[in-house]
C-alpha cells in the first residue's frame, strides 16, 4: 500500500515537470541572451534562485498586457528576470532595477549587455528601502516587481502602492512557500511570516486586485500579482 501511494506521488511530481517541459518548450523558450545570463550566474558563483522561464513569461505578457513604459524591479540577481521584463518594453520604456550586491549588478549589467537591453535598463546598487524614497521624481511605475529579502515585503508593497497610478501592475515573487503560509499572527519564522503579511495585506487592501498564483518550477512556490484600482472603485 505504501509503495502503491509513493509510486502515485512520483508519478505526479513526473506529471508536473513533464507539463512544465512542455509548456516552457513551447511558450517560454530561453534564447542565447537568457542562457547567457544563467551561465554568467553561475560562473559567477550566484544562487540559482532566478524566476523560471514560465515566470518570465508571465511577467512578460503582464507588462506587454499593462503596456508598461516604466518598470521597477526590486532584486536583480543575473538579471534574468530583468531581461524577459526588459523585453515587453516597447521603444523608449525604462526598467529600474535594485541590487545591494555590488558584485551581483556587475552580472547584472553584463548580462544586459549581452542580451541586447542594455539600451533600456539601469541597475542602481543600495539596500532597496534606502532607494525606493529617492525614486518618486521617476512614478509612476507601471510595473512593480518584488523579488529580494523576504522579511522587507511588506514595506516593501507600502513603497509599491506610492510608486504606482491605478491601473500599475504590483507582482511579488515566493509567496505561496509551499503553502505553509497562514495568518501571519500564527506564524514565527520571520520570512514566512513577512511573506504571509504581504499577501494579507495584498488581499485585504481595497485599492487592489488580486491572486496568488503557484507557478515556480515545481508549482510549491509562485506570484502574488495585484492590480492597483482605478481611483473611483476605492
Ligand atoms: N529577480 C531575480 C532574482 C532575485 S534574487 C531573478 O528572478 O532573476 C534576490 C536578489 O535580491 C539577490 O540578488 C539579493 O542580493 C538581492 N537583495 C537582497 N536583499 C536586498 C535589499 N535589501 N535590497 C536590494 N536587493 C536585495
Ligand atoms: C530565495 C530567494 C528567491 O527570490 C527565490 O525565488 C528562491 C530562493 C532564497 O533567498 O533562498
Ligand atoms: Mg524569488
Amino acid at each position: 500500500m505504501a509503495d502503491e501511494t509513493l509510486t502515485t506521488l512520483q508519478q505526479q511530481v513526473q506529471t508536473r515537470q513533464t507539463m512544465e517541459q512542455n509548456i516552457t518548450q513551447l511558450f517560454a523558450p530561453e534564447d542565447e541572451g537568457l542562457r547567457n545570463a544563467l551561465a554568467a550566474a553561475k560562473a559567477a558563483g550566484l544562487p540559482p534562485i532566478q524566476i523560471s522561464p514560465i515566470q518570465g513569461k508571465f511577467l512578460q505578457l503582464l507588462a506587454t498586457m499593462g503596456n508598461a513604459q516604466k518598470i521597477l524591479e526590486i532584486g536583480s540577481l543575473a538579471g534574468y528576470s530583468g531581461i524577459w521584463l526588459a523585453r515587453a518594453l516597447s521603444p523608449g520604456g525604462r526598467l529600474l532595477t535594485l541590487e545591494i550586491d555590488p558584485k551581483h549588478a556587475e552580472v547584472v549589467r553584463n548580462s544586459f549587455a549581452a542580451a541586447g537591453v542594455a539600451d533600456r535598463t539601469e541597475v542602481r546598487v543600495g539596500k532597496a528601502l534606502d532607494l525606493l524614497p529617492t525614486l518618486q521624481s521617476e512614478a509612476p511605475f507601471d510595473l512593480v516587481f518584488i523579488d529580494a529579502d523576504k522579511p522587507a515585503y511588506p514595506q516593501y508593497l507600502e513603497w509599491a502602492l506610492r510608486l504606482t497610478r491605478p491601473g500599475s501592475i504590483i507582482v511579488a515573487d515566493n509567496t505561496i512557500r509551499g503553502g505553509r503560509l497562514r495568518e501571519p499572527e500564527q506564524l514565527t519564522d520571520p520570512i514566512e511570516k513577512a511573506v504571509a503579511q504581504y499577501n494579507k495585506n495584498v488581499a485585504h487592501n481595497p485599492r487592489l486586485q488580486s491572486l496568488a498564483l503557484a507557478m515556480d518550477d515545481d508549482f510549491t512556490d509562485g506570484f502574488t500579482i495585484a492590480i492597483v484600482r482605478p481611483e473611483e472603485r476605492q
